[in-house]
């Protein structure tokens, strides 16, 4: 079976969709991926984790997605500010966790991706990160047995190609919905769960202080924001201006999840925070006028921040950390043994 053409003569493989139910918590927003146009099926589902965690996907064979995206830290690259991929090559960016991608329309820190269909396409293909063209990688996956089998499998026309490939990407990450942390079997009544007084405290703070942009129970607005950290001048990154080149869009970045937030440090596009303490430090006293800040967070003296107490930072980060969901970190079905 060395040759992917020979494929279907060597051996008959039954295609088979046994559907799959995307879980649509009661306390989200609406959907945004278009499951009509790609049907969640158990064997598609399964390659797509193939996949993710095929080393073949990188010019070395050695980066699968995975190698950011570590499950235990909801999909970020645990101990990293800036990932590195192929060749030890830096990139410029903190990994972004992969968790409830079927709720955003626009993907990455400055919304270069506007389809979760073709998001990869730019990891695989960028020389800092797996450094891989697209016909390589079919190349190469039409040259292994397991792959012949599972797109067999998985889609009704059994092809190799980039199409299925993605798709196939896509219904694992659509799959992949946090929504049983503490805090939402709270706000759903469910198992009896309390908050205590120093989260319900933090909930507070954060709905008057935060929510303005961390809003809804993905808490983020999808908006692009500019919270006023002094500009990195070494990377220099002007966010979601490289993607319009619009100057109003200078130094802007779009608004995180914080969803997990307690294992998804270090924090910002660039990781520059390692802890919650020094995030919320800068929001207090460690924004700068850079040119662009968000209108939101000009004070009263004339200053941009928000102001907390000791207090008021104590209580968001135990409230922050109500959003950890144990069940996805630990869930199998996004494992990769
Ligand atoms: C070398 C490290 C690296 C590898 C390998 C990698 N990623 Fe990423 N991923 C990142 C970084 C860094 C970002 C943020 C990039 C940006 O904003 O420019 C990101 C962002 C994303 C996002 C956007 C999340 C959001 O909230 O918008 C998705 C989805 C994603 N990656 C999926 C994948 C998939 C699928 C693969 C494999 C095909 C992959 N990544 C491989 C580092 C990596
Ligand atoms: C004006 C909108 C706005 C407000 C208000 C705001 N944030 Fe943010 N927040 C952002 C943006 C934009 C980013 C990403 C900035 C970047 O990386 O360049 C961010 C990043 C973060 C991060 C890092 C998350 C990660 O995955 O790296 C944390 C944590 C955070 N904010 C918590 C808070 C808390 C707590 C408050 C209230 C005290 C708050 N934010 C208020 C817009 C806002």
């Amino acid at each position: 079976m060395s040759c992917s053409d020979e494929s279907k003569d060597d051996f008959y493989v039954a295609y088979s969709s046994t559907p799959l139910e995307v879980v649509i918590p009661e306390n989200f927003p609406e959907i945004q991926y278009d499951l009509d146009n790609n049907n969640i099926t158990q064997e598609a589902f399964e390659l797509g984790k193939m996949l993710f965690y095929e080393g073949k996907l990188s010019a070395n064979n050695a980066i699968p997605c995975a190698f950011c995206h570590e499950q235990a830290f909801a999909f970020t690259h645990h101990g990293h500010n800036l990932s590195h991929g192929v060749n030890g090559g830096i990139g410029f960016r903190n990994a972004q966790p992969i968790q409830n991608m079927a709720f955003q329309m626009e993907f990455m820190w400055d919304g270069a991706a506007s389809h979760l269909d073709l998001q990869p396409i730019i990891p695989i293909t960028s020389a800092l990160e797996m450094g891989e063209t697209l016909s390589n990688v079919i190349t190469k996956l039409k040259n292994d047995a397991s792959y012949q089998y599972a797109f067999a499998r998985a889609f009704e026309n059994g092809e190799i190609n980039s199409e299925n490939m993605l798709k196939a990407l896509s219904q694992f990450m659509v799959m992949m919905v946090s929504s049983n942390s503490k805090y939402d079997k709270y706000v759903r009544g469910e198992d009896d769960i309390l908050l205590s007084d120093l989260e319900l405290n933090g909930k507070n703070v954060f709905e008057q202080k935060c929510a303005g942009c961390h809003s809804t129970d993905l808490f983020t607005d999808h908006s692009y924001r500019n919270n006023g950290l002094p500009i990195n001048p070494m990377l220099n990154d002007k966010g979601r201006f490289n993607v319009l080149e619009d100057p109003n869009d200078l130094y802007k970045f779009r608004v995180p999840s914080l969803r997990n937030v307690e294992v998804t440090f270090p924090y910002m596009h660039d990781g520059r925070f390692s802890t919650l303490e020094a995030v919320l430090n800068f929001y207090d006293s460690g924004m700068i006028d850079n040119g662009n800040v968000d209108d939101s967070l000009l004070r009263e003296d004339g200053s941009y921040g928000i102001s907390l107490t000791e207090n008021e930072k104590e209580s968001i980060i135990a409230f922050l950390k109500t959003l950890t969901d144990y069940e996805f970190l630990h869930d199998e079905r996004f494992s990769e043994f």
